[in-house]
């Protein structure tokens, strides 16, 4: 009885293996085939572009090599919070950062820049703040004069504030309501809807603030700019095209501010005239009524 068994056992093996080895070609011919539907697939490196390829996945290859040898280190297994600055340490992203990209091909209007630079604009002129009695919220806006309405607490010049208070810690306190970073995310945000409302919060709080025209104007040729300086060269920007707003009281339309894009692009595409353009995708809320789409569409 044992002999037969074996010879059985040993058959049923070899043919497993037989099967094994024929699954696995076919998989490198699958992969073959997918390699070859892949965008740049007939693109033949030159010398020095394979030199320069092997020096970034060497950089790439020495990171996952590391993070397997040490695991604590292995940044995927942790909240993307922890580590995206310390991303920024490295010398491949560095690389990255220089090397030409082409083109952005989706943005959105008032997405783009991060806290730093948004607290920047805290320091325009005339910028009017009034922080919700629990201090959990705040709302700006430009006015000459001390603005009436919208406000159940006090409207205060932010220059005011500045001079008055601790600046550095007013600073801090306004920084936190322009970026999602927090040093606990895993207790802040404890599902998806709750991260969204406070990801929505940002574009409603802030909304005022970048609506102001020179703002408005200032922010897309800053956005180009921080684009170059990626050495990103042409941008496709997603807008609701909201209207704008100045101190003399003047509200413009969609249409105008379509115009702020086109007029400042240009303005960009003269100071730096190896950047190739933008295209402007207007992008308005969609879950309207039939009527509003018209007015969109008009
Ligand atoms: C302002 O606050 C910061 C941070 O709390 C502190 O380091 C600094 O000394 C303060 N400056 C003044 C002038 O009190």
């Amino acid at each position: 009885m044992w002999p037969l068994t074996i010879i059985l056992f040993t058959n049923i093996l070899l043919a497993l293996s037989q099967i094994h080895k024929f699954m696995l070609k076919e998989r490198e011919t699958l992969i073959e085939r997918e390699l070859k539907m892949m965008v740049g697939y007939s693109i033949e490196l030159s010398a020095t572009e394979l030199v320069a390829n092997e020096i970034i996945m060497n950089l790439k290859r020495k990171e996952i090599d590391y993070s397997f040898w040490n695991p604590k280190y292995y940044n995927l297994l942790k909240h993307f919070f922890e580590y995206k600055e310390l991303v920024k340490d490295t010398k491949l992203y560095k690389i990255l950062k220089s090397m030409p990209k082409g083109a952005v091909l989706h943005g959105h209007d008032t997405g783009m820049l991060g806290p730093d630079y948004v607290l920047e604009l805290t320091y325009c002129d005339d910028l009017w703040i009034c922080f919700k009695e629990d201090q959990s919220d705040v709302n700006f806006v430009f006015a000459k004069h001390r603005p009436t309405g919208w406000c159940a607490t006090k409207w205060e010049r932010a220059m005011d504030i500045r001079r008055t208070t601790n600046a550095t810690e007013f600073d801090a306190k306004l920084r936190k309501f322009f970026t999602l970073v927090v040093v606990n995310p895993q207790e802040v945000y404890t599902d998806l809807d709750t991260v969204w409302d406070y990801f929505m919060k940002y574009f409603i709080r802030t909304g005022p603030l970048f609506t102001y025209k020179p703002v408005w104007e200032k922010y897309y040729y800053d956005t180009l700019f921080a684009l170059r300086e990626d050495n990103v060269m042409y941008f496709e920007i997603r807008t609701v095209l909201p209207p704008l707003y100045d101190l003399e009281g003047n509200i413009y339309n969609s249409v105008d501010t379509a115009k702020s894009y086109k007029r400042v692009t240009e303005k960009f595409k003269k100071d730096y005239p190896d950047f190739f353009g933008a295209k402007l995708i207007y992008a308005p809320v969609r879950s309207v009524a039939r009527e509003t789409v018209k007015n969109y569409i008009e």
